[in-house]
């Protein structure tokens, strides 16, 4: 690879809303490369654009979009709670200083075991099966639960994430309605509240206010609810002429909905949860060029990082924005960048124009910042990228960079 990298024009800054006068070199030079780099104003400002644009809302982090616990100490200094989908996910928001009644659980296909611990731990559950509440209702009968629906409607950006309808695992179909209310009544439990979430990634507000019809007709049919749950999955613009979805078109459609809702029933709390949304858009892969290899149908632009650090094009075909930063201006050369996992489908690009990079270039992966880190593995046998949030006052190291020694055992 080239000695240091030159210093670049553009600044860590991007359509999070910020900018900080650090360059991606200056990043790079201080904490290595591949890093992962978010910005603490852009979570902020996009927190609070939620919350103006769902108000008398609960707003449930999805934290398995990213777990990283500084992160989340922004998200919950802005007055979001959690959802988490497992015990592990569960006790790092507490350990966050997540109070027990800002986090919900919903979990699938989760052992007796689990659902112990998250209720010890004195977090409410939501179970997503009838077999799951029949359980559920042996182990902890007379108390409440809440019940995922599957919502009949799907969507989502691939049919990996579109978790409502036929094809998908999660929640109880609404036919089912009547024998989970039997269920419950043998063991005493109280329906507390309803979830469904019906995919992710989605774009079209009218879509998602469709599935929210769907569900109120159906809560309508329990009495006494403490919470209807909407579910996540509000996209973001990944592709330069994609917008995200406009939470505060999502506000203006439902208030109304929402409201006659609520006459009927005063106290129940009415939830989103997202995850992407929220910051996706404010986290940025810098990863260097360690070589350029001019094939006979490609120019493969090799990386120090690939799939083990960013799953999502491999995985989902996924189109991230990538920039070189090292070299703004150049002329474009349609590339595919690769990362060095070995496998053919460790690209993060393919047939894409890029300002011709050469090694020792640092490229900004962009939009990373929601489902990045959190699905990276050290496959390979090559440790995780360290993460680095760019604070008013300056970047701070928030994970430290894998240490070989801690997968070499
Ligand atoms: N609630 C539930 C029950 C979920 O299953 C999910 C996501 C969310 C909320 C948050 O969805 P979001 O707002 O982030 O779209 N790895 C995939 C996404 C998987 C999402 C799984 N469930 C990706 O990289 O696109």
């Amino acid at each position: 690879m080239g000695g240091r990298i030159a210093t670049y024009p553009r600044h860590v800054g991007d359509r999070a809303g910020t900018i900080h006068p650090m360059t991606a070199a200056d990043l790079i030079d201080r904490f290595g490369s591949p890093l992962y780099v978010y910005e603490e104003a852009g979570l902020r400002s996009r927190c609070r654009q939620l919350v103006a644009a769902l108000p008398s809302c609960a707003l449930l982090y999805a934290m398995k979009a990213n777990a990283n616990p500084s992160l989340l100490s922004v998200i919950r200094e802005e007055g979001l709670g959690i959802d988490a989908v497992s015990i592990g996910e569960v006790m790092r928001a507490r350990r966050v200083g997540f109070a027990t009644e800002q986090i919900s659980y919903n979990g699938n296909n989760v052992t007796d075991e689990e659902m112990g611990a998250v209720r010890e731990l004195g977090v409410h559950v939501t179970v997503d099966s009838l077999s799951q509440l029949e359980r559920y209702g042996r182990l902890f009968p007379g108390t409440d639960v809440g019940l995922r629906l599957n919502p009949d409607i799907g969507e989502g950006h691939h049919d990996h994430v579109i978790t409502g309808g036929p094809e998908a695992k999660f929640g109880v179909d609404h036919e089912d309605i009547e024998a989970a209310h039997c269920i419950a009544s043998r063991h005493g439990l109280i329906i507390s509240g309803l979830h469904q979430h019906v995919g992710s990634g989605i774009l079209e507000v009218d879509r998602f206010v469709s599935a929210m019809e769907v569900m109120l007709k159906v809560a309508e049919r329990f009495s006494g609810l403490r919470f209807v749950d909407f579910g996540g999955g509000f996209g973001v613009g990944y592709k330069p002429d994609e917008e995200d979805f406009d939470v505060a078109k999502l506000g203006a459609e439902v208030s109304h909905l929402l409201a006659r809702f609520r006459a009927k029933e005063p106290d129940v709390v009415f939830r989103f949860e997202p995850g992407r949304w929220i910051i996706a858009p404010c986290g940025t892969l810098y990863v260097t060029v360690t070589s350029v290899k001019r094939g006979k149908r490609h120019t493969f632009v090799g990386t120090d990082s690939g799939l083990n650090h960013l799953l999502r094009p491999a995985l989902y075909g996924s189109w991230h924005a990538i920039e070189n930063v090292s070299r703004p201006d150049a002329p474009a050369e349609t590339v595919a960048v690769a990362g060095n996992i070995c496998e053919s489908g460790d690209l993060f690009c393919k047939g894409r124009a890029v300002p011709k990079p050469e090694e020792g270039d640092v490229l900004a992966i962009r939009d990373v910042g929601a489902y990045g880190w959190s699905m990276a593995s050290s496959y390979n046998l090559r440790p995780r990228p360290a993460e680095v949030l760019v604070r008013p006052g300056g970047p701070q190291v928030i994970r430290e960079r894998e240490p070989l020694d801690a997968i070499n055992h």
